[in-house]
């Protein structure tokens, strides 16, 4: 049985915790304070910010607040599309070092792969951004790189183009949205896979009478089955709520598991409400 303290090798030999915690939406210091000390408590080592939050400086407060031990976190941040570019790139990176307020950021992620005004040359803005990731690595300001949202022409022509192949690539995940032509790929390129918004169908799967059952069956809650479900995939699920409760909840499932029937019948649920994101549109 896998545990909450659990690591991946990323490609490069940093280990990262296979389970972390959303901070998109909550840029309320207390808000950050009482969600992040409830999930370190509960056993979170990762915590997933980005420049597009508006956040990083009240989860770099609560990362050091009391005696959670800034050490044992491993911290994850994002370019922000408008930051694209080599010189831009470069100067986001000292940016969110400056506001989380630490000396490295252990994963820093390109969030978008086509973006305002670069759309037309996304080949090469990448190129030139990811320049600027790979010197921050080398530099040991940030101590692992990745991509998010990138499909597998977006990572296919980072791998050709680059020196340092991404260690990471964050998609949306669910059931109803698997995108599995590009896992399949971050698999075999060993790029680990994290998966946002695991919970997004929660409402639709509560009028579903077979995850009601397995909700019984296992005594779980649907967001818990949600992760699991994640977890199971070899996903890292990255699950946010501003509730301390909740995130509490959503740490409890790692003493069950999804039978390979019920994980079927997950893999094929759909939902007209849900498809993997129109990510060439520009951001
Ligand atoms: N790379 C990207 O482009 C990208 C995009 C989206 C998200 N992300 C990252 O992935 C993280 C997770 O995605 P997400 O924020 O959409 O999170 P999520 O965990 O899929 O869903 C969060 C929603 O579910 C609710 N919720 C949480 N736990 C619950 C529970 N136990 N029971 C019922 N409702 C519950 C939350 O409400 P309350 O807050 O009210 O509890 C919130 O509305 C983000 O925070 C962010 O770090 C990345």
């Amino acid at each position: 049985m896998t545990s909450i303290f659990d690591t991946v090798e990323l490609n490069n030999g940093v280990r990262m915790p296979i389970f972390g915690l959303g901070t998109s939406g909550n840029k309320d210091q207390t808000v950050c304070d009482d969600t992040i000390k409830a999930a370190v408590e509960a056993g979170y080592r990762l915590i997933d910010t980005a420049q597009m939050y508006g956040n990083e400086k009240q989860v770099g407060k609560a990362i050091q607040q009391g005696d959670l031990s800034v050490k044992n976190l491993f911290i994850t941040s994002k370019v922000d599309n408008p930051n694209h570019g080599y010189e831009a790139a470069s100067k986001a990176i000292d940016d969110s070092l400056e506001k989380l307020g630490l000396d490295y950021i252990d994963l820093y992620l390109i969030h978008w792969p086509v973006v305002e005004g670069r759309g037309e040359n996304w080949q090469e803005d990448n190129v030139e951004t990811w320049r600027a990731m790979e010197e921050a690595y080398e530099s040991g300001k940030v101590k692992a790189i990745g991509v998010s949202n990138f499909m597998v022409e977006h990572l296919e022509n980072l791998i050709a183009n680059c020196r340092i192949k991404p260690m990471v690539n964050q998609i949306r995940l669910h059931p109803g949205v698997l995108q599995e032509e590009t896992v399949v790929f971050c698999e075999t390129e060993n790029i680990v896979v994290e998966a946002w918004s695991p919970l997004s169908p929660l409402k639709q799967m509560s009028e579903d009478e077979k995850v009601k059952a397995m909700t019984e069956k296992y005594g779980k809650s649907i967001a818990q089955l949600l992760l699991r479900f994640s977890l199971q995939h070899n996903f890292i699920p990255l699950t946010k709520s501003s509730h301390p409760k909740r995130v509490v909840e959503n740490a409890d499932i790692f003493d069950f598991e999804i039978s390979d029937e019920d994980m079927v019948y997950l893999n094929n649920l759909k939902f007209d409400e849900f498809e993997a994101p129109d990510v060439d549109k520009e951001r």
